[in-house]
């Protein structure tokens, strides 16, 4: 029986701040009690003075190692996950792929493989669908009983993971039957090929047509029309890294109406812009995703959403591409770049920078990056509290630490930074994963294989 007591700190929950002492037995949160009220005994003592203690992060959106474009995001689960636990996150939900004329099982078996043995902090599988037909609809059922309890779905992509109207209609309305959760990546796809060809013919080949061409009017249109069909199918639906403003009203608009729907948004969209898209010498390579960037004055709607509950997660959509060797195969044409941006060791640190800013409060704070996602996912309260009964994956938090974020420093496996050179107030001092130290005093001390595999229950949000 290994005791843990972490002593001294203010206690951070979605609910709760509190300066409380936190006992720990066996992997598990055993006890909190006010500070210096209870003479337990430990094993190890953290003196947590003056620094947060908090839930693990818990990332609902990972690709490691995704395919994409001809080549494969460049985080393993091993590089990206220690990178995840260096920034305070102790739980991914990483997507498992469907392959068109393949089965859900197959592409579950083949993300199993590269993931099991290979995490240094925990982590479970949503399934991309990308060929909806009878019997992939009836493995669902199969999957969820299994702790694949969410699926996303694509209104982008034609020829790759693109779903027509039809095809998403009958995963919500499976979805609706088992309590699978439908994530919708929502985008006009088919509208966006068009543009891409225009913008191509006139010879407008920049990163930042990438930007220009994934209007954000889409973007809503597309999110207006998955909600929709959630509504006709009775089910809930929650829409991927919303960037554009008028997708956030669309949201806004079905929640007053009283309909489960749910956003999330992700740091990419809060904190850069099509400015960066726009970075000369194909730099803007670096900021090519989709949902793409979008000029500047969209962030206040995103962090507005964020305040109103309109959108309820921030994750990372973490799907890293080198700048060399992996970017630059768009060089000349924008749409050959592959789609997506690191992230998963920034999040925690940079939604701490929005509480220093003022956009949201701690307690915002936690429930956004822990609580919500784990609630959101099946997962709560086993992660995201810090709770008697809890895991007891829990981050030491400096709150007063300066740091500034660069490629020189992070653990990611990619050549670039998103946010190179920006200064942050805050940082991760220590990391617990189920008890277990993985950073301690900024050191990794964690291994691969630590990670458990996490077989999740049905969402628990309903409105
Ligand atoms: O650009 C992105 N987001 N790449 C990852 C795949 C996805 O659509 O989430
Ligand atoms: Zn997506
Ligand atoms: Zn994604």
């Amino acid at each position: 029986m290994t005791r843990t007591l972490i002593t001294g700190g203010l206690v951070i929950t979605a609910a709760d701040e509190m300066h409380a002492d936190v006992l720990i037995q066996d992997g598990r949160i055993a006890a909190l009690a006010v500070a210096g009220s209870q003479q337990w005994s430990a094993d190890r003592v953290i003196d947590a003075s003056g620094k947060y203690v908090i839930p693990g992060g818990v990332d609902g959106h990972t690709h490691m190692e995704m395919p994409f474009g001809g080549t494969y995001a460049s985080d393993t689960f091993e590089t990206g996950t220690r990178a995840a636990a260096w920034g305070g996150t102790t739980t991914i939900v990483d997507f498992a792929v469907q392959t068109v004329g393949r089965s859900l099982r197959e592409g579950l078996d083949t993300w199993h493989a590269k993931a099991d043995g290979q995490c240094a902090i925990d982590y479970g599988f949503h399934m991309i669908l990308s060929d909806v037909n009878d019997s992939s609809l009836k493995e669902m059922d199969l999957l969820v009983e299994e702790g694949i309890s969410s699926f996303k779905l694509f209104t982008a992509y034609p020829g790759v993971f693109f779903s027509d109207d039809g095809q998403i209609l009958r995963a919500m309305q499976k979805g609706a039957a088992n309590g699978g959760l439908i994530m919708a990546h929502a985008e006009n796809g088919l509208a966006i090929d068009v543009l891409v060809e225009q913008a191509l013919a006139r010879g407008e080949t920049d990163p930042r047509y990438h930007g220009e061409v994934r209007k954000s009017l889409l973007e809503a249109e597309a999110t207006h029309r998955v909600i929709k069909l959630a509504q006709v199918a009775g089910a809930p639906v929650y829409v991927v890294h919303v960037s554009a403003q008028e997708a956030v009203a669309e949201l806004a608009r079905a929640r007053d109406e009283g309909l489960p729907v749910f956003g999330e948004t992700c740091p990419q969209y809060l904190f850069l812009s099509t400015d960066n898209l726009a970075e000369p010498d194909f730099e803007g390579a670096k900021y090519v995703c989709s949902t793409p960037l979008r000029p500047r004055e969209h962030q206040a709607a995103l962090w507005r959403g964020l305040r109103t509950n309109d959108l309820q997660v921030v994750s990372t959509d973490h799907c890293p591409f080198c700048f060399v060797g992996q970017k630059d195969l768009g060089r000349g044409d924008f749409s050959k770049i592959p789609n997506g941006m690191p992230g998963v060791e920034n999040r925690m640190d940079l939604l701490h920078q929005a509480v220093v800013d003022g956009h949201i409060s701690r307690r915002r704070w936690i429930e956004i990056a822990c609580a919500t996602p784990a609630r959101m996912f099946g997962l709560y309260p086993k992660k995201g509290t810090i709770a008697p009964g809890a895991d007891a994956d829990v981050v030491i938090y400096d709150p007063h630490a300066e740091q500034t974020i660069s490629a020189e420093t992070h653990h990611m496996n990619v050549d670039y930074s998103a946010y190179e050179g920006k200064r942050v107030t805050g940082q991760v001092d220590t990391v617990l994963s189920r008890g277990e130290p993985v950073i301690e005093g900024r050191r990794f001390v964690g291994r691969a294989g630590h990670g458990a595999y996490l077989a999740r229950g049905l969402t628990q949000c309903e409105s």
